[in-house]
């Protein structure tokens, strides 16, 4: 198995960056979690996008073009043989002695490790899956893809000792932002598809780019506003989105029942419209 470091493809055991990498101590650096479908990366353009604008936002010089980016990850996914997964990339502003104020002449540190899919058992897509809502004790710059994961950590933890799939996270308001790793929707009794604005409150995944998309084309009612918790609660429907989750049904919010218990037809539409779109 290879990992890619800093030009380098690598064995992945000794895989390794300095300890005063800036991502170590002060997680420093962005990253991007991308599919692999039949050997293809799916929405490569969005992630490599929403990667500019990442490192842009914390002012980290971009290490290198689209296309040697597109030719490093492609290389690692085939180098280790994955045609179905999933690679994550890293960037962080650079090695230096440790201090808050950036390093002047940082050069960035570029790692990626590609992963096979692990499935996901049929019975969560079937009857879908179990969220909870915890507190959003994040920063205010969700829009920020970094690798500051640890209230996301805490929070997926809490999930699965809750023995939930996702932690839906609420604001000071009482209105759910996103999921610790995923995009949060609902369908309203009356029938509306719902899901958060993109502002700095969360991030705007690329899944729920291409699902906004599939939901307008196939003529649902889509709003985008916030939804508090008790109607999350109320929701007829409910669901997440994720590159690694693609859309995954939610049956169950705290110990609330979703609609009638099962997936409802809106997700399931979109799941099926989401997978096409991925092959
Ligand atoms: N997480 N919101 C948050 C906080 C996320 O971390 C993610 C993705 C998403 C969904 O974004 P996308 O559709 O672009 O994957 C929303 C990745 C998968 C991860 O950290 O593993």
């Amino acid at each position: 198995r290879f990992a890619y470091v800093n030009g380098r493809f690598v064995r992945y055991g000794s895989a390794t960056v300095h300890i005063e990498d800036r991502g170590y101590q002060f997680a420093d650096g962005v990253y991007e979690v991308i599919a692999l479908a039949g050997g293809k990366f799916v929405d490569l353009d969005l992630h490599l996008q929403r990667l500019d604008r990442s490192l842009s936002e914390l002012r980290i010089e971009r290490p290198m073009s689209d296309r040697a980016l597109t030719f490093v990850l492609d290389n690692l996914a085939k180098r280790n043989g994955i045609r179905n997964g999933s690679v994550y990339l890293q960037i962080t502003r650079g090695v230096a002695p440790r201090d808050f104020v950036f390093p002047r002449d940082a050069v960035p540190q570029v790692v990626a490790v590609a992963r096979r899919a692990k499935p996901i058992a049929q019975t969560a897509i079937e009857d879908g899956v179990k969220a909870i809502t915890i507190p959003d004790i994040r920063w205010a710059r969700c829009d920020i893809k970094s690798v500051a994961l640890l209230p996301a950590a805490l929070g997926k933890q809490a999930a699965r000792e809750a023995g939930a799939y996702e932690a839906w996270q609420y604001d000071r308001d009482g209105f759910i932002t996103e999921g610790t790793s995923s995009n949060a929707w609902i369908v309203t009794p009356d029938g509306d598809l719902v899901t958060r604005p993109a502002t700095n409150a969360i991030l705007n995944g690329i899944t729920r780019l291409v699902v906004i998309e599939l939901a307008k084309a196939a003529g649902l009612r889509f709003v985008e506003r916030p939804f508090s918790i008790k109607e999350a609660h109320a929701a007829r429907e409910a669901f997440v989105t994720s590159t690694t989750s693609f859309v995954m049904p939610i049956t169950q919010i705290d110990e609330t029942p979703i609609g009638n218990g099962k997936p409802g037809s809106f997700t399931r539409e979109l799941r099926e419209k989401y997978m096409a779109h991925m092959a």
